[in-house]
């Protein structure tokens, strides 16, 4: 039998896509898949997402040139060692109601000849696989978002990257901060969840977490470091997810632009919680949002090896015709859930397993 698959990107990039697209390709061509299933893949990566597939026009030579990579070893070859994604992603959502274009999508699918499609994203992207799949359509999902916070898997794609670059900021800040006596209050992402903060904040020894999952009292955060400059410490490190809250308020948008699945752009939380502090203690302070920093670079070890892995039980569960599921990682094992089971849903910290709302940190007891 002949398969043609196709791959995309979707959403915010982020380390470990081009691993997960290199190993799709590579265990889909691997000679030995098509001596002992008798199958034969053919692999095409589409480029910039949803967006690319919707508006490539099949017919046109030119246009599945911009829109359609074909796929090889040779081509692939040493993609897992870079950040970002080689084949560009958009947040275009086909299913958007104001500017529904599912139909043409489902219509290039066909006239590519496309037998199933591996789709890396996100919550969002993964969503639109979903609807596809309930069309008919094959679909095998990897996940993927430094937040971390989708449902069916411990790990998505770029998280731990991520985490290591809020790691390497703060040590970088630390120097400074100590040098002026200065608090220091970072901003991480995580649009709904705690994850990077919470993350980031442990293993870097930040003095204060702040998470979405648990709205802060900025009296509190105050008191806490009048405890702590009053031991002798002069310098402090806050980190804080950009979708935190103060108790009783709302989340700060940065701007009122919504993407094409109706999400605002969120942040700024850091430059409040530094000027307040700022304001209510005397103590010099100042703020630095991490922003897209977090999503660069070059994947880590962690998101080579489960992009890799990801990748291969991409290509098994075609095999297998599990379609409509996403590989994910439970209990340390690579395995498969049901897109339906993930969608709608998101995976946030539980505050009370894993956070101090004493001391606004990471919990101190763990068995
Ligand atoms: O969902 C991933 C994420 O990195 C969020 O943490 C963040 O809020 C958002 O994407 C930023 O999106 P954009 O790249 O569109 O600014």
């Amino acid at each position: 039998m002949k398969m043609k698959i196709a791959i995309l990107t979707g959403g915010g990039d982020c380390p470990g896509l081009n691993g997960a697209v290199k190993w799709v390709t590579k265990s889909a061509l691997d000679p030995r898949i098509a001596e002992n299933r008798s199958i034969s893949f053919e692999v095409l990566g589409i480029m910039q997402g949803w967006k690319g597939i919707i508006e490539v026009d099949p017919d046109d030579p030119k246009s599945c040139e911009k829109y359609i990579k074909h796929l090889d070893e040779e081509v692939v070859r040493s993609w897992d060692r870079y950040g970002g994604t080689n084949l560009g992603t958009s947040r275009t959502n086909p299913f958007n109601p104001q500017n529904d274009r599912s139909a043409k999508l489902i219509d290039n699918i066909k006239k590519l000849g496309i037998d199933a499609l591996v789709v890396i994203g996100g919550e969002d992207t993964l969503g639109v696989a979903y609807k596809l799949h309930k069309l008919g359509i094959k679909t095998v999902g990897i996940p993927k978002t430094i937040d971390n916070d989708l449902t069916g898997t411990e790990y998505s794609l770029g998280f731990d990257t991520a985490v290591n670059v809020i790691m390497e900021e703060i040590d970088r800040l630390r120097t400074t901060a100590g040098s002026h006596g200065r608090i220091f209050v970072v901003e991480t992402m995580g649009r709904h969840a705690g994850w990077l903060a919470l993350h980031g904040g442990e293993c870097s020894g930040a003095y204060i977490i702040l998470i979405p999952e648990y709205p802060f009292e900025m009296e509190r955060v105050c008191e806490l470091l009048r405890q702590r400059h009053g031991r002798e410490i002069n310098y402090s490190i806050i980190v804080v997810a950009e979708a935190a809250k103060p108790a009783g308020g709302q989340e700060f948008i940065k701007d009122c632009h919504v993407d094409d699945f109706g999400h605002e752009s969120i942040g700024g939380i850091a430059s409040y919680v530094a000027a307040e502090i700022q304001r209510k203690t005397g103590f010099e302070s100042r703020h630095i949002v991490l922003s897209h920093l977090q999503r660069g670079g070059t994947p880590s070890a962690r998101d080579r090896l489960m992009a890799r892995w990801f990748g291969i039980a991409a290509v098994d569960m075609i095999i297998n015709e599990d379609f409509g599921r996403m590989v994910s990682l439970s209990r340390g094992e690579i395995t498969g859930v049901p897109l339906k089971e993930i969608i709608n849903k998101l995976k946030l910290v539980d505050v009370e397993k894993y956070y101090d709302t004493e001391r606004y940190n990471g919990r101190r007891t763990i068995l």
